[in-house]
């Protein structure tokens, strides 16, 4: 197979299984105790802003998008993005994170930030946020902290925890 056999869509419910079984081979147990995990389920990810690759009707990767906060500032949260291994280094992961950014920048999205590598991500665009600008719920490398700004002073404005956006919501 080719890239050109794989076709994109937004998420949908039917998807959620296969998505699992995806991120489960991925990141294994450990997932659950990630950083962004702790974020994640603090709030539903925005199925709309998130995609998935099929091939021969299989679910193949995915990527996910989740609103956050910490702040002022307001972003979306991406990942997970997991590629089945069978299907790694043919430009499926990359091709997800185009799509979501694309996504993100037609819904209005400030920023899209994210907990990964820098090598990976550099080169679609994503550059680190300052060291102590922002903290999650859980410890992660700092340098591992990346975002890519839509909107000028975007990124800037993200400081201190960050949280599914929905939790800022009910202080009031
Ligand atoms: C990381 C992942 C999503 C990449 O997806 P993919 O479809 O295989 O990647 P692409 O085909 O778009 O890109 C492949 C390129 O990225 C590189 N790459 C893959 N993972 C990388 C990483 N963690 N850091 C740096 N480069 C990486 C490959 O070496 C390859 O380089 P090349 O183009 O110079 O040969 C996939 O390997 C995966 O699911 N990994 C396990 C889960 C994971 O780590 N997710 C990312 C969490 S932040």
């Amino acid at each position: 197979m080719t890239a050109d056999d794989v076709t994109y869509l937004p998420e949908a419910p039917a998807h959620d299984l296969e998505i699992e079984a995806i991120n489960e081979e991925a990141f294994g147990p450990g997932r659950f105790v990630r950083a962004a995990h702790k974020i994640r389920e603090r709030g539903p990810h925005e199925r709309a802003l998130s995609f998935v690759a099929v091939h021969d009707g299989a679910v193949i990767a995915s990527v996910r998008m989740t609103r956050v906060a910490a702040g002022e500032g307001r972003a979306l949260m991406l990942g997970p993005l997991a590629v089945k291994p069978a299907y790694k280094n043919i430009g499926i992961g990359r091709r997800l994170v185009k799509i979501a950014l694309e996504a993100a920048e037609a819904w209005g999205a400030p920023a899209v930030m994210l907990v990964g590598d820098e090598p990976y991500y550099g080169p679609l665009g994503f550059k680190r946020i300052p060291r102590g600008q922002i903290s999650m719920p859980r410890p992660v490398d700092l340098g591992r902290l990346l975002a890519v700004e839509i909107q000028p002073g975007a990124v800037a404005a993200l400081t201190g925890m960050v949280d599914h956006e929905d939790q800022m919501k009910v202080v009031a």
